[in-house]
């Protein structure tokens, strides 16, 4: 038997079948069961992937052990304190960091590409006033294809590289439309003049008869969030990406099913939660209560922003974020915003209890993006907008490296069927029931 194999044996008929191990870079060895259901008429069982790697990507490694996340080898927080979001977004698509004329291009190429055609504002309007930005946000993506179908061939490496940064460019713009759409503001057009973050910002709080400037410190702020909400492997929503892709449906369409993943409260719908729920607890006084009802079983109650499926350890961009906080809240002169306090009162409570400690329950990055998000100004049904803007880097890199595999087959798992075994029709007559 090879060392770098693992031999699988059926009890009941005494085979063994042996096969690779499959090593990364770095990271735990994958045991490449590929021929499994050949060889033996077995599959293997694993719901929610606790314990299987989808496919092979270069793109970031997380270590939950350790609170490790690296952008194509680089640690998130080198890049959180000395790149842009844009330099992020070339490295996640490329593979390296962009020298500064390759920069200035990508910059050039996105600034150009902000607009949306004039058509989709119908599509806007047709939404209800209350609407949550998250469901415009979805639907808008989504009819991008209806106007943007001159470069809709998937196998085409050139027109995916045009899709993707149509996408990076225009989801702030549609993200912004949707918030002036709730508030009922006319739509801002973007301003190639400024740089991403504060351009977002301008489209968010400008208005045709008052101009906004955003500040250094709010974009700034933002430029950190983008980059560190960027991308996170094979989270359920870049999974949702890639298994719509493996279809060969167009790019557009992927992402918009990514935002709709992305906006269950489990994922990227974590951060509006949080809010929710520190206005619920209101007073520290009430922590241990609500502690009480996270740990209760039959409450369906859970401390949000805490948890992760992979970090088993701080998240480190909550330890960033973190930090942040502090510096931001006091440079936007809201010191002693009541949230931060009580959430910090919270993760100090929750981390010295047994059954955090014990499950290994810390902070994730959600606990803390939507106090910052919200001393920017943005409103808390924008929060899950506000990832979905900064993750359309990391789906778009997925999509590209999934599409760019040879290899790449349509995702497609099996079941364990627990229905009637095969049954006979019958006329009404006979039916029961
Ligand atoms: N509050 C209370 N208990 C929790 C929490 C929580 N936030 N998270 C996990 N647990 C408990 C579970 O009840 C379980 O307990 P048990 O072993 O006694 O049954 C144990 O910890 C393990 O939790 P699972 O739900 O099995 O872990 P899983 O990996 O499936 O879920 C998840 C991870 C979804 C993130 C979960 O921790 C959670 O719901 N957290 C709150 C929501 C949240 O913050 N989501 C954002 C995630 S980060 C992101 O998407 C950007």
């Amino acid at each position: 038997m090879a060392k770098d194999s693992v031999t699988i044996t059926h009890n009941g008929t005494g085979k063994s079948f042996e096969y690779a191990l499959k090593q990364g870079t770095i990271g735990p060895p994958a045991v490449d069961i590929t021929a499994l259901y050949r060889d033996a008429g077995i599959f293997t069982y694993d719901p929610g992937f606790m314990a299987t790697a989808s496919c092979h990507s270069a793109i970031t490694y997380i270590d939950g052990e350790q609170g490790i996340l690296l952008y194509r080898g680089y640690p998130i927080e080198q890049l959180a304190t000395k790149a842009s979001f844009l330099e992020v977004a070339y490295l996640l698509m490329h593979g390296d960091l962009p020298n500064e004329v390759r920069l200035d291009e990508f910059e050039h190429v996105i600034s150009r590409h902000t607009m949306l055609n004039e058509n989709l504002k119908n599509f806007l309007a047709g939404f209800h006033y209350d609407a949550h930005p998250m469901a415009i946000l979805c639907g808008v993506v989504g009819s991008l294809s209806a106007f943007y179908h001159d470069s809709l061939d998937v196998h085409d490496a050139d027109h995916r590289l045009i899709s993707a940064r149509r996408l990076i460019a225009k989801v702030p713009t549609i993200a912004a439309a949707a918030y002036k759409h709730n508030v009922g503001e006319p739509i801002m057009y973007p301003r190639n003049d400024l740089r991403y973050c504060a351009n977002f910002l301008h489209m968010m709080f400008a208005t045709p008869c008052e101009d906004y400037e955003p500040s250094l410190i709010a974009e700034k702020a933002l430029n950190l969030l983008f980059i560190l909400h960027a991308d996170h492997e094979q989270n359920a929503s870049t999974s949702t990406v890639r298994l719509a892709g493996s279809s060969g449906a167009n790019p557009f369409a992927c992402i918009a099913a990514g935002i709709a993943s992305l906006w269950g409260p489990a994922h990227g719908g974590a951060n509006e939660a949080v809010l929710d729920m520190l206005e619920e607890i209101g007073d520290v006084g009430n922590a241990p209560k609500y502690m009480d009802k996270a740990k209760d079983k039959d409450d369906p109650f859970r401390l949000m922003g805490f948890g992760h499926r992979v970090y088993k350890n701080y998240d480190p961009r909550a330890k960033i974020i973190r930090e942040v906080c502090h510096q931001v809240l006091n440079e936007l002169a809201d010191a002693n915003n009541p949230m931060f306090d009580l959430a910090l009162k919270l993760e100090e409570i929750a981390l010295s209890d047994d059954y955090f400690v014990e499950r290994r329950l810390y902070p994730n990055v959600d606990f803390y993006s939507g106090i910052i998000y919200q001393a920017l100004g943005i409103p808390r049904n924008m929060f899950t907008v506000m990832f979905a803007v900064a993750r359309t880097v990391g789906w778009v890199s997925h999509w590209m490296e999934m599409m760019g595999d040879p290899n790449n087959r349509i995702g497609r798992p099996r079941q364990i069927y627990h229905g009637p075994p095969t049954r006979d029709y019958l006329p009404f007559s006979q039916r029961s029931g």
